[in-house]
């Protein structure tokens, strides 16, 4: 994991001078190598790609949060992934997240402040006749409720620092 100035050099030596030249129609495929490689979108960093393309900072977040691929918090060392397609929505996905969140003392989109999770919702992630389906990493866990929160996070082993 980097700190936010080894962030900012690898953004400005490594992924900025392969877009060349700087131009606004490189914005978003520089938002996408910078997520590929930091896993999101350091704030300091997108005013280092407004400069860089001659762009308002202003337009550059409107881009970046009109696209649902980015996040702009960095990914805890545990993605938890609430699914709320049709399905898991009507079968209480709804209330399983909001377990999460009491649980981690987060909201959706955000991390834990130690980096120790991150709770993220999904659309049908292609398992619906389990649902209501959650993951913690790559474990999949359907027919899921609100009380298997604590019980996942014991049977993956995952330390919950955030308690
Ligand atoms: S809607 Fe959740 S797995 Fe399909």
């Amino acid at each position: 994991m980097l700190n936010p100035e080894e962030e900012i050099r690898l953004i400005r030596e490594e992924i900025l001078p392969g877009f060349q030249p700087p131009e606004p129609r490189f914005l978003i495929p520089i938002l996408q190598e910078i997520q590929a490689r930091l896993r999101y979108l350091p704030l300091a960093g997108l005013r280092i790609v407004s400069d860089y393309l001659g762009m308002s900072a202003a337009a550059v977040w409107g881009t970046a949060t009109f696209y649902s691929q980015f996040r702009f918090a960095p990914p805890g060392q545990n993605q938890v992934k609430i699914c709320l397609g049709t399905a898991c929505h009507i079968k209480g996905g709804e209330a399983i997240l909001e377990s999460w969140e009491r649980e981690l003392k987060i909201k959706i989109d955000e991390t834990t402040p130690d980096r120790a999770f991150s709770l993220e919702r999904v659309a049908c992630v292609g398992c619906c006749a389990l649902a209501p389906v959650m993951a913690v990493n790559d474990l999949i866990v359907g027919k899921s409720s609100p009380i298997s929160v604590k019980g996942v996070i014991l049977k993956s082993q995952i330390p919950n620092k955030s308690q």
